[in-house]
């Protein structure tokens, strides 16, 4: 309860971030997300260093001459860049919404894991995932689709945690009465 109700996305992300080892490890525990048929439909692409810099430059390609540069810095904001891949198995049994929704509990379930190990990280999405030039660029299968990505690393200690939203949400919770199911024709 402590790790859902306190993290926030963190927009100043500083290093250190976790390596890769740590990222694999924290990935193993969020890959216990409730995943039906247990395909695993996702996989993660991380990008430090120049790697950031060469997807930033690929993504202000697509951008206006005068929007380039502001493009091209964005995905600088973090020490770790963390491209969230989509890999449905097109045709299966297992819906492919239910698909996304296995992906996206595992990513939210590593979210927690990061901010109870002391990182900060947001989940964007804007241009990347619209990307032709990047889907490219990333060696992503026809079939994959990026999701966004997760900017990590520490956070700022200047950037305060925001006031939470409102924490009352019974209005999104109702008890079915039944009534007797009138008796067939
Ligand atoms: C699928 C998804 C996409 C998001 N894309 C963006 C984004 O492009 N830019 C951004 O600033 N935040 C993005 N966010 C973060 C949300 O804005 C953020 O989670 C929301 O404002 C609630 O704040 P909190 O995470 O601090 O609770 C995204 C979140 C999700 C789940």
């Amino acid at each position: 309860m402590t790790a859902v109700l306190t993290r926030r996305s963190k927009y100043i992300l500083h290093e250190p971030a976790p390596c890769d080892a740590e990222f694999a490890y924290l990935l193993n525990g969020a890959a216990a997300a409730p995943d039906h048929g247990n395909l695993r439909p996702w996989r993660w692409i991380l990008l430090r260093g120049t790697d950031r810099e060469a997807l930033g430059a690929c993504l202000a390609t697509e951008a206006p001459p005068e929007q380039q540069e502001r493009i091209a810095q964005k995905a600088l904001r973090a020490p770790l860049m963390a491209g969230l891949v989509f890999c449905p198995t097109p045709g299966h049994r297992i819906p492919e919404w239910e698909q996304m929704a296995a992906a996206s509990s595992m990513a939210y379930g590593l979210m927690l894991l990061l901010h109870s190990r002391g990182y900060g990280s947001i989940w964007r999405t804007g241009r990347l995932c619209e990307s032709r030039a990047a889907h490219d660029l990333l060696g992503l299968a026809p079939t994959e689709q990026l999701l966004g990505s997760l900017d990590i690393g520490t956070p700022d200690a200047s950037e305060t945690p925001a006031r939470r939203r409102p924490g009352n949400v019974s209005d999104r919770v109702s008890t079915f009465a039944s009534r007797p199911v009138p008796a067939a024709a």
